[in-house]
């Protein structure tokens, strides 16, 4: 039976952290966490699925990570590939839509065209929708922003939170609810940098490839609990006479 969990927010953003530190707590070598890491991702789409999330998006590879060892970088191009080739059929029948954000040009041209046919192939899926943000950057993306506006001659009156979301990588995605980091780090890593001015915050010191589907839970329960205010007031104190 399902637990049912109330208030389940509609879009989850995780960034996936802590790969490299899991491995090296085994003695294993860094890809190794990266591998494991990835077989943890198939346990929480399914959970994503079962428990009613309706988009998934997930840092898997930042702008800023082509600064690491060359060999750690083909590995995780290698990764990517090999989940695609194993996964994706899978993920087609589960009713997995994936789409891409951050950009795909600066990617082996190969793997560009596996990611694009697999966003073709699954793009009327609609039981989840799995954001992989890969050579994503927020900064990055804001400049992308800009210069296509520039480039449509917007004027500038027109600039609006709106019409900025519309020109960001993830136009037409609602703004993630809930934004876990595991492995315990306190910053932004340059994820959602807009996207994400207003969703709460989960972050656990487990390792990524150790965030299992009751972790996963966990963090939803306590996203439930949650008083969004949005720089207003909480529903009860609205609820309460005001006095002047
Ligand atoms: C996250 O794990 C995955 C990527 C950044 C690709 P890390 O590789 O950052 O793991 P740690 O933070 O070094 O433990
Ligand atoms: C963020 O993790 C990027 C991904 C999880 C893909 P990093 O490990 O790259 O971030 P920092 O270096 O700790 O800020
Ligand atoms: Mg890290």
């Amino acid at each position: 039976m399902v637990k049912k969990i109330s208030s389940v927010p509609t879009h989850v953003a995780i960034i996936m952290d802590g790969n490299g530190r899991w491995a090296l707590s085994r003695g294993l070598p860094r890809l190794a966490g990266h591998r494991a890491g990835t077989e943890n991702l198939r346990r929480i789409i399914t959970a994503c699925v079962e428990f009613g999330v309706k988009y998934l998006t997930i840092y898997a590879f930042s702008t800023e990570n082509w600064g690491r060892p060359r060999e750690e970088v083909d590995g995780l191009m290698h990764i990517l590939e090999d989940v695609i080739d194993r996964e994706l059929a899978e993920l087609h029948k589960e009713g997995v839509q994936l789409r891409h954000i951050g950009r795909l040009e600066r990617l082996d041209p190969k793997i560009q065209e596996k990611v694009l046919e697999a966003i073709e192939l699954t793009k009327d899926n609609d039981r989840l929708v799995l954001n992989v943000a890969f050579n994503y950057g927020g900064r990055d993306e804001i400049i992308c922003a800009i210069q296509k506006i520039i480039r449509d001659d917007v004027a500038p009156e027109n600039v609006t939170a709106d019409l900025v979301g519309r020109y960001l990588f993830t136009a037409g995605v609602p703004d993630p609810d809930l934004i876990i980091r595991t492995s315990g780090e306190l910053r932004v890593s340059n994820f959602l940098i807009w996207q994400g001015a207003y969703s709460e915050w989960y972050v656990t010191s487990t390792y990524w490839p150790d965030f299992d589907k009751d972790a996963f839970r966990k963090a939803l329960d306590t996203y439930a609990r949650r008083d969004r205010r949005y720089g207003g007031l909480s529903k009860i104190d609205e609820d309460k006479p005001q006095h002047a």
